[in-house]
């Protein structure tokens, strides 16, 4: 049986790319959302641009929640049987401009909670349940260079970094932990605010497959490689 790969935050933008390269390159993935509905459009799209339906399956789950990981896990379990799985996990929010200052506790608390808790939980939770080799995270650029005005994404991001390098030291020799930073990353056109593409090193915005191809990259071709974070941002950030 080909490899299970489990796609959390698999309806957003970059989660579709991932899923589409993974399948295209013959991997099994695991689609995880909290909507029945977005994973239903999701799935039809894939089978539509893929052609493989045997190769995806799809789990309704909150994976913000303990709860929702246990289900994932068992659900990866029953899938993969003692095949590898590798993790990619994309849940994040971008929250609402704000000041430290302007920011109630709970609205620190929540997006760390989402941005880097869930990662680092589901990781936790999967390694000690399922033949986990490989995880992704995802970080961001603003981990790495000031955000205006969402000094509470950067945090959480931040703490995406560094979890990788933590995590990886716990959970070597047998799962590889890295992560991704991307930067100005579009699959549609970019929305109004977008930093000029002048200022981009490489004078282009990131596409979905640009970081479809560094998770695949961390995946399944750098086996050497863990506790790193990948910036893949077109120079943004030098
Ligand atoms: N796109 C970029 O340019 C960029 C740049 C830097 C970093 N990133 C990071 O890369 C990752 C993927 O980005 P993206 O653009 O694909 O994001 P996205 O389109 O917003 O999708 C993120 C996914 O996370 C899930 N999610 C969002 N809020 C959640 C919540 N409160 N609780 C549980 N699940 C939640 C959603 O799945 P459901 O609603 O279906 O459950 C959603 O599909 C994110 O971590 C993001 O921060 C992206």
């Amino acid at each position: 049986m080909s490899e299970l790969v489990c796609i959390t935050g698999a309806t957003g933008n970059l989660g579709k790319s991932v899923a589409r390269m993974f399948l295209h390159r013959g991997c099994r993935v695991l689609l995880q959302s909290r909507s029945q509905q977005r994973l239903d459009a999701l799935v039809q799209q894939l089978q539509s641009s893929c052609g493989c339906d045997a190769h995806i399956c799809a789990i309704v789950a909150d994976v913000t929640t303990e709860e929702g990981r246990l289900k994932l896990a068992r659900v990866c379990s029953a899938l993969s049987g003692t095949d590898r799985v590798a993790l990619v996990h994309l849940v994040g929010e971008f929250p609402r401009n704000a000041e430290f200052s302007q920011l109630q506790s709970h609205e620190l608390t929540r997006i760390v909670h989402i941005n880097a808790l869930s990662g680092i939980n589901t990781t936790r939770i999967l390694a000690s349940q399922i033949p986990l080799h490989s995880v992704v995270l995802f970080a961001s650029i603003g981990a790495h260079i000031h955000l205006q005005h969402r000094p509470h994404y950067r945090l959480s991001k931040m703490l995406v970094k560094d979890a990788a390098s933590v995590l990886s030291r716990e959970l070597a020799p047998n799962i590889r932990v890295n992560s991704v930073s991307p930067g100005a990353i579009f699959v549609d056109s970019p929305p109004a605010g977008a930093p000029p593409e002048t200022r981009i090193p490489l004078a282009r915005y990131g596409k979905g497959n640009d970081i479809a191809e560094a998770v695949w990259f961390l995946t399944k071709q750098a086996t050497y490689v863990t506790g790193q974070d990948l910036v893949v941002d077109g120079g943004l950030s030098l």
